[in-house]
């Protein structure tokens, strides 16, 4: 993508939808970086019946909560329709059912409004995640290009390097789970509620990260990632600690959830936080950056925040987590560079970044 210089829009407010997996959000963002209003209507309790996300569950909630979370939205902002200058939306990667909600809400807004719509890439909604902020938290931080970018959501895992706005270069990612898929079934095989990983950073807390030795995939000389060994790894540990070699015991009370889940938690953040730093260090970035669901986790924030070789900058936890302000974000950055997209536009539910 050529780089081009940023249009000036005085107060550009753009109102997004974000449906792309378990959460309806909906929120309005000016100028890219101060949200105006914001509302998330999770799934949450409802998936946790099954385990993990229900497609079609998950689509089926979006139709009811989309319209009331978009206008409740614009009540919090005090804002209608005709006060805004576009519509984002998230185009994918997310489930193909769950995305076509949001984006036909999208394009009847668009069309009903005539404002200009703009399709979103999810992941990039993540990275515009680090700069934005509710109103009253003051300015969020600016970009300092070229920065690393740390994306572990449940959904993918990967370096990026950003040179500037809207400028990515995958240098790797997950060759099989991402991270957070990777602790959401490491919590199901520990009989930890669902989502994953909240359950495993709350047991944790209370277990010795060393109790179990747990291999660590470094892929040497490529910047990808593998979590499956891990797993697999831990699903031994767990057969052979219960005693049976097979599944089948589940609930056994004798065992050491805790050190086990502090112990896998350990693995996954060593990794992610070596292989991030070595390239930031190649790539002599100004900053680092991390985004997506996984970057909630308390034990991954802090050997970031511990460390003084780069600045690092990670979002709230409000934010870390699917919301639609960092969709509104980066569509704002997306309309200021120019791109705003036809009403015939379609989901990509499989949609790389770069
Ligand atoms: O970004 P996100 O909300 O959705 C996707 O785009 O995938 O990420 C959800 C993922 C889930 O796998 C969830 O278990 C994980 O983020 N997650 C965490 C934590 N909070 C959420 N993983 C580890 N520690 C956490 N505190
Ligand atoms: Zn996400």
């Amino acid at each position: 993508m050529e780089e081009t210089e940023i249009v000036n829009f005085p107060n550009a407010r753009v109102l997004a939808i974000e449906s792309s997996c378990d959460e309806t959000a909906a929120a309005i963002v000016e100028n890219g970086r101060i949200i105006l209003g914001a509302t998330v209507a999770s799934q949450m309790e409802i998936h946790a019946r099954y385990g993990g996300v229900f497609p079609e569950v998950a689509s089926r909630q979006h139709i009811l909560s989309a319209l009331p979370v978009v206008e409740n939205t614009l009540a919090e902002a005090h804002l209608a329709l005709n006060d805004l200058d576009a519509i984002a939306v998230t185009r994918g990667p997310g489930l193909a059912g769950s995305l076509l909600v949001g984006l036909n809400l999208a394009k009847g807004l668009a069309l009903g409004s005539g404002l200009p719509l703009i399709g979103v890439n999810h992941l990039e909604g993540h990275l515009y995640s680090a700069w934005v902020s509710p109103s009253n938290q003051g300015l969020p931080p600016e970009p300092r290009f070229p920065l690393m970018a740390l994306l572990v959501s449940g959904g993918h895992t990967e370096l990026n390097l950003m040179r500037g706005h809207l400028d990515y270069t995958r240098l790797g990612a997950t060759l099989d789970d991402a991270a957070g898929e990777a602790f959401d079934k490491v919590a199901r095989l520990l009989n930890l509620p669902y989502p994953g990983g909240p359950s495993i950073q709350e047991a944790a807390i209370h277990g010795n990260p060393l109790a179990y030795k747990l291999p660590r995939a470094w892929l040497e000389d490529t910047w990808n990632f593998s979590f499956s060994g891990l797993k697999t790894a831990m699903l031994k540990l767990v057969q052979e600690l219960k005693g049976s070699g097979g599944p089948g015991i589940e609930g056994s009370p004798s065992l050491p959830v805790n050190d086990l889940a502090a112990s896998f938690q350990a693995a996954v953040v060593e990794v992610l936080f070596k292989k991030t730093m070595t390239a930031a260090r190649e790539y002599e970035v100004n900053e680092i950056l991390l985004a997506g669901g996984v970057s909630a986790n308390q034990a991954l924030r802090d050997v970031f925040l511990n460390q003084d070789e780069f600045p690092v900058n990670i979002p709230p936890l409000s934010l870390c987590t699917d919301n639609a302000a960092m969709i509104a974000a980066a569509g704002f950055y997306r309309l200021a560079h120019g791109y705003t997209d036809p009403l015939s536009i379609d989901i990509l539910p499989t949609w790389p970044l770069s």
